[in-house]
């Protein structure tokens, strides 16, 4: 495996596999690898020549300093990871290497699907992921790049970003990926204390549930039995959860029968915020 920390290297190793009519996958992590991270690897590796992974973490993105401070930083393991599923090129930049002096964001228009969810509880963060993944298509020029459903607003609003920008890159989504016992996996789960750890498959345990009750309930009736849930839960705390339209990431009213929707939710175990989403059937 390759691995660049300087962007015009990569861009002039790229170059020289381009010539050669290689198509390039990409998979952009901010690292602490896990099974969902080496599935989108997978995916790649199936459709390109090349897959490229980058681990940056992004401080544009960060809301919480703290979160930012204490983000698992695994890059040894990372790394042995990454050559066990023979990944071609790791990109490792410095926040230097990617920002210079001015760590600041681009200001995007996502025609309103970064006002939803995660960008009413997360200040800045949908223009901070927009502007790293933005300078990493430009750097990388990638024929196509791998995205998470777990961060699902995420992936719409890369989505909506290619289409917008009209960039040269097609976007997949891939299945969220969980532990045995239903918790989505995220870097973060590796920093719940273990009281936290186990609570927190509750999360998935209700996401089922509501979509159980979805199909006989109103949107307005399975939120409030969800909410109650939480109140109910002694170690965890509902920031939010609604039910909306795949598309425009809308809190829905009513049931439409060509529309699909999908449930949303943010809780804190203890100080995590862990986030899920379930596709609905009506
Ligand atoms: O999903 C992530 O890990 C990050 O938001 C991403 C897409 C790598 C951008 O920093």
């Amino acid at each position: 495996m390759k691995i660049f920390t300087i962007k015009q290297e990569l861009k002039t190793f790229l170059n020289t596999k381009k010539k050669e009519n290689k198509t390039i996958g990409f998979v952009p992590t901010m690292g602490a690898l896990h099974k969902g991270h080496l599935s989108l690897i997978e995916k790649a590796k199936n459709k390109n020549d090349i897959v490229v992974v980058s681990i940056f973490v992004n401080p544009t993105q960060f809301d919480n300093k703290e979160d930012l401070v204490k983000y698992p930083k695994t890059i040894e393991n990372d790394t042995k990871l990454l050559k066990s599923v023979a990944c071609d090129v790791l990109f490792f930049p410095s926040v230097k290497e990617i920002y210079a002096e001015n760590i600041s964001s681009e200001e995007f228009d996502f025609d309103g699907l970064e006002h939803q969810m995660e960008g009413k509880f997360r200040d800045g963060h949908f223009d901070g992921v927009g502007t790293i993944v933005k300078t990493l298509f430009e750097i990388i020029e990638p024929n196509k790049a791998y995205f998470g459903e777990k961060d699902f607003q995420q992936l719409q609003i890369i989505k909506k970003m290619v289409e917008k920008n009209q960039l040269p890159v097609k976007i997949k989504g891939c299945p969220i990926f969980r532990e045995d016992d239903g918790l989505a996996m995220s870097s973060r789960n590796t920093r719940l204390n273990k009281e936290h750890r186990e609570a927190a498959p509750f999360i998935y345990k209700t996401l089922k549930k509501a979509r159980k009750k979805f199909g006989t309930e109103s949107a307005i009736k399975v939120t409030e039995w969800v909410t109650n849930q939480f109140k109910k839960h002694p170690l965890l705390d509902l920031e939010y959860f609604t039910i909306a339209d795949e598309k425009s990431l809308e809190t829905i009213k009513d049931k439409e029968s060509n529309k699909k929707y999908r449930a949303f939710i943010a809780v804190f175990a203890g100080e995590i915020r862990l986030i899920d989403n379930i596709q609905l059937k009506k």
